[in-house]
């Protein structure tokens, strides 16, 4: 690392270990919280890389990072940079890890199929698939266990239609991506994702001239064309297809919260049409993963909060607790139906804002909406604290949601 010094002229913040336990409920990270108190920028070790990085917790903060060509992705996967994570293979064409003008080029095949007129278009046929689960739901009767019913399969079904994979091969392409977004081990989410990435690559080979809409076929001829390489729309391909997750663990720490405060879930009934905000304070609100995602590195040195961040330096930044700034969300931890405005920030910011952000606010939508309203009297069938929760993962949410109606 370079030598430490600060514009102040102070010592730099202490490096603080963060060992990211597990965490039950929707309880915020304290070790997080006691690095937003300690400053704007903190220094962090994580269990798994090497050495230790900057911590950016403020929003103005973040927002700048994330927006800054001074801070690269790229430059991350040559290094062996503090993380959560135990393995640390980036494949190539991955969205996550490109810098500009690579980040453009690789996003352009896909960005057809997540924009709001696609999603659009996407509403009904959504819609169907949501009723036909929660019929089959409301055909057994209560209890029942929202997580394995609806909040897994329904994201699932979703973007294999998006994606356009065959109604033959659904049960195996839901079967592998279940198993890698499992907690069951690093060995059997490895058997599924060679599974997955082997189909993902006849299904693009497949499409080199498929006139479709869907994702595989827009990569098959991006490949074709000579836009990306095969390699890359394999593993653009990937994170979409397994990019569900992220809703099943959202939704389901959502309807936790509604489930849980009586006062919140009334508001949810009593005004259906205001149900947009509402669903905005809890993207908000949600502490949506466990520590930190994707470092950066600074390609020169960049003055920050009062401190200098040298070239060559990993900096991570925290959506959510930039999402708790104090001096943007007035009372923080608090869940105000009303907050406005509410510029949170859940999604992320900057070139690697989220790609399936207006999928994933359709699908929430058509959860929330579909649930509540033909699940009047929906609730927990287990005290609160006794719902499971998953451990040892990126993204927090319940194992299991059982409810009565
Ligand atoms: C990236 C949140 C759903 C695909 C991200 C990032 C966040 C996020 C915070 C990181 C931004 C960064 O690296 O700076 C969420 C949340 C979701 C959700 C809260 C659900 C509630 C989805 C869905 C898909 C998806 C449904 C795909 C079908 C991706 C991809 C990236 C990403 C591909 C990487 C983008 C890039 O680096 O350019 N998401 N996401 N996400 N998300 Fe999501």
């Amino acid at each position: 690392m370079t030598e430490e010094t600060t514009l102040t002229g102070q010592a730099p913040p202490p490096v603080r270990d963060w060992s990211t336990p597990d965490l039950d409920g929707t309880e915020f990270d304290p070790v997080l919280a006691g690095l937003m108190r300690e400053g704007p920028l903190t220094r962090i070790r994580l269990p798994f890389g090497e050495g230790w990085a900057w911590l950016a917790t403020r929003h103005d903060d973040v927002k700048l990072i994330t927006n800054d060509p001074r801070f690269s992705r790229t430059e991350v996967t040559h290094r062996q940079v503090t993380r959560m994570a135990p393995n640390f293979a980036p494949r190539p064409g991955s969205l996550a890890w490109a810098d500009q003008p690579d980040h453009n080029r690789l996003r352009k095949p896909v960005a057809g199929a997540f924009t709001v007129s696609a999603m659009k278009r996407l509403r009904p046929r959504a819609q169907a698939l949501l009723d036909a689960l929660v019929d089959g739901v409301v055909q057994d009767g209560p209890p029942a266990d929202l997580v394995e019913r609806v909040l897994e399969p329904f994201p699932l079904c979703v973007v294999s239609e998006v994606m356009g994979v065959p109604a033959a091969d659904r049960g195996q392409v839901h079967a592998w991506t279940r198993e890698i977004i499992s907690t069951n081990g690093v060995e059997a989410a490895g058997r599924a994702k060679d599974g997955l990435y082997g189909w993902i690559t006849q299904a693009v080979r497949a499409r080199a001239a498929s006139p479709a809409e869907d994702v595989y076929s827009m990569l098959g001829t991006a490949v074709a064309r000579g836009e990306i390489r095969e390699e890359e729309a394999v593993g653009l391909a990937g994170p979409l297809q397994i990019g569900g997750e992220a809703v099943t663990h959202n939704c389901g720490q959502m309807l936790y919260l509604l489930l849980t405060r009586p006062e919140l879930m009334e508001r949810m009934r009593a005004r259906p049409e205001a149900r947009g905000p509402v669903l905005d304070e809890l993207f908000r609100w949600i502490p949506h993963r466990s520590s930190v995602g994707l470092a950066r590195i600074a390609l020169e040195d960049v003055e920050i909060a009062g401190h200098r961040i040298a070239a060559g330096e990993p900096v991570y930044v925290s959506y959510l607790a930039a999402n708790r700034d104090p001096a943007v969300f007035p009372d923080p931890d608090r869940i105000d139906p009303d907050r406005d405005p509410n510029p949170h920030v859940a999604f992320g910011n900057g070139p690697h804002f989220c790609t399936g952000t207006v999928l994933a606010r359709l699908q929430t939508e058509l959860l929330i909406d579909t649930l509540l309203d033909r699940l009047p009297g929906l609730r927990l069938a287990v005290p609160p604290e006794q719902v499971l929760w998953r451990h040892r993962t990126m993204i927090r949410g319940p194992r299991t949601l059982p409810v009565t109606w």
